[in-house]
């Protein structure tokens, strides 16, 4: 009989860890980490095309880069990605991205002569682990702030957004260079950054982090905070662990083999 319930001793063990990992989740700011970068890239009348790059994580911008075509690093976790290794491809990819974006507005431009200066495009990529783990991303394209089209990255997809916009959905999604590159940077750079950065963003959590940017450390902390609910939803957990815990040294001492909690001591 002993020998029968062995493996679920056996398994008590990964099951407290699962458990643990879920009272952590749940202690943990509850929104899942995203990195967004945001192009616009316009011109007026005779003027020479400019151009700006944002990039956030979690709405804390970390790199900016302007029309000098040059990527800085902003605030302390902006700082500490100066230092890693992706940083140099990033601003050379965030500038390949304004080439591209310059070079299809020409193209635009060429193509179809309604379109009237001033001229703004506003190119939105978005990453991240949505709660349930999976990954996600997605480009967003505005033109002189109407919302043109969506493509999510995972399905593939490109969505039109607003009325009047599959003229400019289709010629976008028609050109190669366009599409390989907002699959490869929205699936796989944008990616490998929020891996990249992720850990300076925990570690930015601890309380030791600088006193710089009070209102996101402040939110974080709150968000910590254990607060009734997360018991309620432990405390089952503890309960129903114990009585394996119970089952399993009981277990244990009669002398079944290999269980994983046979050398626990009884009280
Ligand atoms: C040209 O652009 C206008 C909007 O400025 C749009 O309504 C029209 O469909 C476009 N025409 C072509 C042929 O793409
Ligand atoms: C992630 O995917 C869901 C469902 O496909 C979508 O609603 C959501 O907007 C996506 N998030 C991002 C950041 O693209
Ligand atoms: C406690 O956390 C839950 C989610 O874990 C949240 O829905 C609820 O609003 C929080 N309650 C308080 C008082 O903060």
């Amino acid at each position: 009989m002993a020998k029968a319930s062995a493996p679920m001793c056996n398994g008590s063990r990964n099951l407290n860890l699962l458990v643990l990992l879920s009272c952590l989740e749940f202690m943990l700011p509850t929104d899942a980490d995203s990195l967004c970068y945001s192009f616009t890239v316009g011109k007026s009348g005779s003027g020479p095309w400019w151009h700006q790059v944002q990039g956030q994580l979690n709405t804390e911008t970390v790199i900016y880069c302007d029309s000098s075509n040059t990527c800085q690093a902003n605030g302390i976790l902006g700082n500490r990605l100066k230092a890693t290794k992706t940083w140099e491809t990033q601003a050379d990819t965030l500038r390949d991205g304004v080439d591209l974006f310059k070079q299809q507005m020409v193209y635009m431009k060429q193509e179809n002569n309604t379109i009237r200066e001033p001229l703004t495009l506003q190119a939105r990529m978005c990453c991240g682990h949505e709660v349930d783990g999976e990954f996600n991303g997605s480009w967003d394209f505005d033109l002189n702030g109407h919302k043109m089209f969506h493509v999510d990255s995972i399905t593939g997809k490109w969505t039109e957004v607003e009325p009047g916009s599959r003229w400019m959905k289709e010629m976008w999604e028609n050109n190669r260079d366009v599409t390989i590159f907002l699959k490869m940077t929205s699936r796989g750079d944008c990616r490998s950054w929020l891996e990249e950065i992720k850990p300076h963003w925990e570690e930015k959590l601890e309380p030791t982090a600088s006193p710089i940017a009070p209102d996101v450390d402040q939110a974080s902390s709150m968000a910590i905070k254990p607060n009734i609910s997360v018991l309620l939803i432990i405390l089952p957990y503890s309960i129903l662990l114990w009585f394996l815990r119970r089952i399993c040294d009981h277990e244990g001492t009669e002398g079944s083999v290999g269980s994983g909690v046979r050398d626990r001591k009884k009280e």
